[in-house]
């Protein structure tokens, strides 16, 4: 079929809530993506940061291949080891405490919304500007852009937006606060680290009141900053933490990671949800795990940002370069202009977060040599630009 002939089936019967780009991919390999015409293109987005051990990782297309062959559901009514082991590891990873699966992002954040709530039942939770927590109700209630939020209300009470200043986020909690939710990046609003000043008030706001602390790691967990968890670099250790994209290696899959004090809030019948850590999704999960935890590509991941980073702003025409491991952004003058010429005259994949802004999320087996390419693809967009 041609990519005009999905665009008409497209329009004819699918809900326009998306706006993609002419173009069909029709296989992936590591950080190579291909159309239906055979065109080559480098991703560096991996399905925004899902793709982190990269297109049909050899050890998850086994896993998969083998779970799919043996057992891929069965309710939480029963056990399955694949969810057991990998609820294990992420809380050995991470926490301490135990883990709520679900099957995205957003869900993940509406468990943590939940169990907040149930902690310290009433109470406020407050998040700050420029945040991005996913589409669903209590998720898009914390998200607090008004382009997002208004065509929806009305919107879950409750939430309080502060701006992301210690002074600002210290006076917004108070005795009914259940909760402060942040992103330690703030990834879809344009990769925008939050100061560790920040995160150290909240932590300290958060202790004054007995709220919870959350760190909404969807984005910047599983490796992605070059640590498995975004937390471990900032000094400050959060109460919970969600996780999705990455987490899969592919396949959808959410949790919610609690510390020792929020393990045990939820009673069987708080939550759940049908398809929530299937024994399928969960033997991806694992596999892709292997992947990121191994020391060796989290080291990778660090030194190869820094080469990122450090190439992009030697590019004229790309302003503040930011980011942290291989979580990285741009501006520049027209972002989705640039994105859309990588992508025909390029053939790179990258991600336009607003109109001045580039963002690269590579697959996290991305090699120097890829980089320096991709830098040099980069080059030539952005001085055509500057030219
Ligand atoms: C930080 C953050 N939170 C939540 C979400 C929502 O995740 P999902 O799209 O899987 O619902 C995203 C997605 O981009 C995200 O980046």
């Amino acid at each position: 079929m041609s990519v005009a002939e999905l665009q008409a089936l497209e329009a004819a019967h699918v809900v326009p809530s998306y706006a993609r780009f002419p173009v069909e991919l029709v296989r992936g390999a590591g950080t190579r993506l291909w159309d239906d015409e055979g065109n080559e293109y480098l991703d560096l987005l991996s399905g925004i940061s899902v793709l982190n051990v990269g297109h049909c990782h050899p050890a998850v297309v086994a896993a998969v291949r083998e779970q799919v062959a043996t057992l891929t559901h069965v309710t939480n009514l029963f056990y399955t080891a694949p969810a057991m082991r990998l609820a294990q590891r992420l809380a050995t990873s991470s926490l301490g405490g135990k883990v709520f699966f679900c099957n995205s992002g957003a869900e993940a954040n509406e468990a943590a919304l939940k169990l907040v709530r149930k902690a310290k039942p009433g109470g406020e939770v407050v998040v700050v500007h420029g945040a991005f927590h996913g589409r669903t109700y209590g998720a898009l209630s914390a998200t607090p852009q008004e382009s997002k939020q208004a065509p929806f209300a009305p919107l879950v009470p409750g939430f309080v937006v502060a701006a992301p200043e210690p002074a600002a986020l210290e006076a917004a909690v108070h005795e009914g606060t259940a909760a402060v939710l942040l992103e330690p990046i703030q990834g879809e609003t344009g990769v925008h680290p939050l100061s560790e000043e920040l995160l150290r008030a909240a932590r300290a706001a958060c202790d004054r009141v007995g709220a919870a602390l959350v760190f909404d790691e969807i984005q910047t967990g599983m490796g992605r900053t070059g640590t498995l968890w975004a937390y471990e670099q900032t000094g400050v250790v959060p109460d919970a933490l969600t996780t999705a994209k990455a987490l899969g290696g592919g396949l959808p899959i959410g949790a919610l990671v609690t510390g020792e004090r929020l393990a045990d809030v939820f009673a069987p019948g708080d939550h759940g949800s049908t398809f929530a850590g299937g024994p399928l999704v969960a033997a991806a999960a694992n596999a892709a795990f292997d992947v990121l935890e191994e020391p060796a590509l989290l080291a990778s991941v660090r030194a190869l940002g820094e080469r990122l980073r450090a190439g992009l702003a030697a590019l004229p025409g790309a302003a503040n370069v930011r980011g942290r491991g291989l979580m990285v952004a741009f501006d520049t003058d027209d972002a989705p202009g640039l994105v859309r010429c990588a992508l025909t005259e390029e053939r790179i994949v990258l991600n336009a977060t607003g109109p001045g802004t580039v963002r690269l999320l590579p697959p996290l087996i991305v090699t120097a040599e890829e980089i320096d390419d991709a830098l040099a693809r980069i080059g030539r967009l952005l001085s055509a630009v500057v030219a």
